[in-house]
């Protein structure tokens, strides 16, 4: 679709001499009806321009575009409706280009080197230690790591950052706390929970004696001024929860390029802090150090306690410098709930206000909605949290009992019930614009009828088994049905059925998507992408069949089917999801 829209665009620009071509590709629409053809052009916006009404326009656009596409092998015909030209093509054009694209391409359709040179930097997951890793810290992973694989796929070099919550005085209070109540057997067997335990305990114990808040407060300040002991605890806290993140790491197929946490930024931060002094940005509140924002109508950002400490803010501007200067990135993102914009907003102006002016194009924060489970929430408070492990496990033991009831015959059901479990969250967690809040529903997420990663999933099952089946009844003596022996026998003029026309719509449409998503920073656009193209195919699958007595027609449908399964499986790959054969 990609070059008859350009080729089109190109025309239409000519016949207006004065609008480029580019602008005419940001117009044209597809049209959700068929009756309105393959692409449009609402003709509203020239109107003005040429001073004429949108229908004159469009009925000139028509006659004059006839003559110059005439014979093309683009244009089936042209209309012009209310004030759009609606253009029509060839089904001809439309399966053979189609086709052959993603029969050649295979797993590079849809990339793009529109990023090629680019870096960017995606700052995401960044978990706490010695807290749990939760559902949100999953949407921020999930998210982040989708932006990471669709950048990477336009030509983008990605670097993922891991900036782990792993200093501040929180730290010296689950020292204290340790020191008071700790126990070793629990923490070498139980782990994270027993940091999480301490952690609770000390605001509970806190509140009757506040004398702990200071006695935390001068550990982390010791912290801060490399005392070994502390130091030595710190650490201690910090692998056991490396240990515990890591395992979710590994069932997500999550990797990042650097694990630099807060605590990295501890001997970089002195020179920035001087530089906000030199610059005359940083005020005495107090005996605390902060920036004022008022004039922006922000709240201060604090850089300093009264003691000295640093804070989350003066390590967030640490890290951004540092990141310009190390990666010399062309954008930076920051992926966090919106609990976090004000957090972000500040801090992309404390960055301007020292005299940069790469902040204002080049930091972005992605904010995304919170996660509830069907009616509780699940932020850390008083320890009631549900652990993101929990509910991994409890997906892939529900899509256990359900393969044992659909598929018992297959084989690794362990493996797959991984796949589609782990899958099932991250489609989830992708499903809706970023933005909204989202319930977490085990019913919904796991349904293999509904929007859901099971149901794409099971899609492209359906795919891989028409293929095996295929090799095995009528291509006897082939071990797979290939792409280059699909492309070498593809008779375009047979795919004719509307189910058929619509999926190849449907797969063209790929690349775009793949840019949009990107553009928007928005994953939820594959996702998408991806229910819309699995309901084509069950459309078609449900209407055609595949393996006919008609040879031509059956390679054409094979071929077909072949597109579908490459798309899919590209499409899974920019969101983390994999793609079982069978299930
Ligand atoms: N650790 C923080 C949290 O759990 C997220 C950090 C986001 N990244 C950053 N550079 N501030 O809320």
């Amino acid at each position: 679709m990609d070059m008859a829209k350009s080729k089109i665009a190109q025309w239409i620009s000519e016949l207006l001499t004065d609008t480029p071509a580019q602008e005419i590709i940001a117009m044209l629409e597809y049209p959700k009806e068929e009756s309105l053809g393959d692409l449009s052009l609402p003709c509203f916006k020239l109107s003005k321009k040429l001073r004429k009404s949108p229908m004159q326009i469009a009925t000139e656009l028509k006659e004059t575009l006839e003559a110059k596409a005439a014979g093309d092998e683009f244009i089936d015909r042209i209309e012009a409706v209310s004030g759009y030209l609606n253009l029509f093509l060839k089904q001809s054009y439309l399966a053979g280009n189609v086709v052959l694209t993603i029969l050649n391409a295979g797993e590079r359709y849809g990339s793009r080197d529109i990023g090629t040179g680019k870096t960017i930097v995606i700052d995401f997951s960044s978990p706490n230690i010695a807290k749990p890793f939760h559902v949100g810290h999953l949407r921020s992973t999930v998210i982040g790591n989708a932006l990471y694989r669709i950048h990477s796929f336009l030509g983008y070099q990605s670097i993922g950052i891991n900036h782990l919550g792993d200093w501040g005085t929180q730290f010296g209070k689950l020292i204290v706390a340790y020191r008071l109540w700790g126990d070793e057997a629990r923490l070498e067997e139980g782990a994270i929970d027993e940091l999480l335990g301490l952690y609770v305990k000390f605001h509970e114990e806190a509140e009757r004696d506040p004398g702990l808040e200071d006695e935390a407060r001068a550990c982390f300040l010791k912290m801060e001024q490399g005392d070994g002991e502390m130091l030595a605890l710190w650490q201690r806290f910090v692998d056991i929860s490396l240990a515990e993140f890591q395992k979710i790491y590994d069932l997500l197929g999550v990797e990042f390029d650097y694990f630099t946490g807060e605590s990295f930024y501890n001997d970089k931060m002195e020179p920035v802090i001087q530089e906000l002094k030199d610059k005359q940005l940083l005020e005495e509140d107090e005996g605390a150090w902060l920036v004022r924002l008022d004039q922006y109508n922000m709240a201060p950002a604090l850089m300093l306690k009264k003691d000295g400490s640093t804070l989350y803010h003066t390590r967030d501007v640490t890290a951004a410098l540092y990141r310009k200067q190390t990666y010399s990135f062309d954008k930076a993102l920051y992926v966090t709930d919106y609990a976090q914009n004000l957090h972000f907003a500040q801090l992309f102006k404390v960055v301007g206000l020292m005299g940069y002016d790469w902040p204002e194009n080049e930091m972005i924060h992605v904010p995304f909605g919170r996660v509830t489970l069907e009616g509780m929430s699940l932020s850390t408070r008083k320890g009631n949290v549900v652990k993101l492990e929990e509910v991994l496990e409890q997906t892939i033991k529900k899509v256990k009992e359900i393969i044992e009831v659909k598929n018992p015959q297959l084989q690794n059901k362990d493996e797959v019930a991984r796949q589609v479990g782990v899958g099932a969250v991250i489609f989830n967690d992708l499903s809706a614009n970023r933005i909204k809040d989202i319930v977490f529903s085990w019913d919904d997420v796991l349904s293999f009828e509904g929007e859901t990663g099971p149901y794409a999933q099971y899609c492209y099952a359906r795919t891989c088994s028409v293929l095996r089946k295929a090799v095995g009844d009528q291509l006897p003596g082939k071990a797979r049905v290939d792409a280059s022996l699909l492309a070498e026998q593809f008779d375009p003029t047979k795919l004719q059925h509307p189910t058929e026309i619509a999926i190849l719509k449907e797969l063209a449409l790929f690349p775009e998507r793949t840019v949009q998503a990107a553009a928007k920073l928005e994953p939820s656009i594959v996702t998408r992408y991806l229910i819309d193209l699995a309901q084509a195919f069950n459309r078609f699958y449900h209407d055609c069949p595949i393996l006919v007595e008609d040879e031509k027609l059956r390679a054409a449908r094979l071929a077909l089917v072949k597109c579908v399964q490459i798309t899919l499986k590209n499409g899974f790959s920019l969101i983390g999801l994999q793609a079982p054969e069978e299930m």
